[in-house]
């Protein structure tokens, strides 16, 4: 079987495919205010494409496959795109980031199809700071869809929140304790400068190096546990709870050494680092395995070491050329 590794020998094994740019939210941290037309159809790789595209990686040695978007879940061929991979036998895990408002509705639809495991993205409890934070999200949408896949019975649930300064840090206490009761991880996510102003970002960056030290004075006993898979965060656990909570630090605890991944854009580019402009079209080359093989070597001889985006603190920014795209246009 055929391995895929970068220019400094880390082994690549996890896809992250956006399958549509398109989001009915717009989170201040993923998208503009306004403008950012999306992407017209014709540019968006078709079903086939993408499960001729995820062979081939396949047979190039990648295991894991997360879907992104945009929101995944606004491609109604999504359960189908799971199923046709799961189908694939070297993939032995496959996953979607959403934004969890239609999963209410959707849940065992991809149970059904073969969907491993979700992160569902929520930032706050309150459902002002929603409409804000989403510009016009409702709250109970993505909390039924939360507690619809909770009864599912996928694998660990993972809650992806990224804390922007003045809006949710303060929130942080209730997302631990949510964790008392409901076996979900977690997953604090600092706020990294992808498609922002770089002055907005850096008054709104929070690092997360509080949050341990703040459990353990509201009198929390905190212990580390390992999860399965090989992510970037660092996971915990309250003493007696039944959930935990994981560290994504990228900023403040740069962890690109242990980076094993790949990302394809819904257009169809690769991505070597989510951070760096450099992207090549890999959509020519999808019914072509020799020159797919080639097009995305030649993207992971040019991975980058890290990402720059911060050197452990905002002011030590040093990147001339980050990427053009903004995070709904990557897929996190
Ligand atoms: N910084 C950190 N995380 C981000 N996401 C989107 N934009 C950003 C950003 N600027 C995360 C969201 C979502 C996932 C797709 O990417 O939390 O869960
Ligand atoms: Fe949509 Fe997710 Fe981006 Fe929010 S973070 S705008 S839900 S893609």
């Amino acid at each position: 079987m055929m391995q895929l590794y970068d220019q400094f020998k880390r082994k690549i094994d996890y896809l992250r495919l956006s399958i549509t740019d398109r989001c009915n939210l717009r989170c201040i941290y993923c998208m503009p205010k306004e403008g950012l037309d999306f992407f017209p159809k014709e540019k968006i790789m078709t079903q086939d494409e993408i499960i001729q595209l995820v062979k081939n990686f396949a047979a190039m040695g990648i295991t894991k496959v997360r879907l992104t978007g945009g929101e995944p879940l606004l491609r109604r061929d999504l359960p189908e795109i799971i199923s046709r991979i799961r189908e694939i036998p070297s993939i032995k895990d496959i996953s979607i980031t959403t934004n969890g408002t239609a999963l209410e509705y959707q849940a065992q639809k991809l149970k059904l199809a073969g969907l491993d495991r979700l992160n569902i993205s929520l930032d706050t409890f309150d459902a002002d700071t929603y409409r804000r934070m989403t510009r016009g999200g409702n709250i109970k949408h993505a909390m039924n869809g939360i507690r619809t896949a909770e009864k599912q019975n996928f694998k660990m649930i993972k809650i992806n929140t990224v804390i922007v300064h003045g809006e949710n840090d303060q929130e942080i206490p209730k997302f631990i304790d949510y964790t008392k009761d409901h076996d979900v991880n977690i997953r604090f996510i600092e706020y990294m400068p992808i498609g922002q102003e770089i002055d907005n970002w850096k008054q709104e960056y929070v690092p997360l190096t509080d949050i341990l030290t703040n459990c353990q004075k509201r009198g929390l006993e905190i212990k580390t546990i390992q999860l399965p898979g090989n992510g970037p965060a660092q996971n915990y656990k309250v003493t007696g709870y039944k959930g935990s909570i994981g560290l994504i630090h990228p900023i403040s605890n740069r962890f690109c050494d242990s980076c094993n991944r790949v990302r394809v854009t819904a257009d169809g580019y690769v991505k070597a680092c989510l951070y760096w402009n450099e992207e090549l079209n890999i959509r020519p080359a999808i019914y072509d395995f020799l020159k797919f093989k080639e097009t995305v070597q030649k993207a992971l001889n040019n991975k980058p070491l890290n990402h720059e985006m911060a050197m452990t603190n905002t002011k030590q920014i040093i990147s001339p050329a980050p990427t053009w795209r903004h995070m709904s246009q990557i897929g996190g």
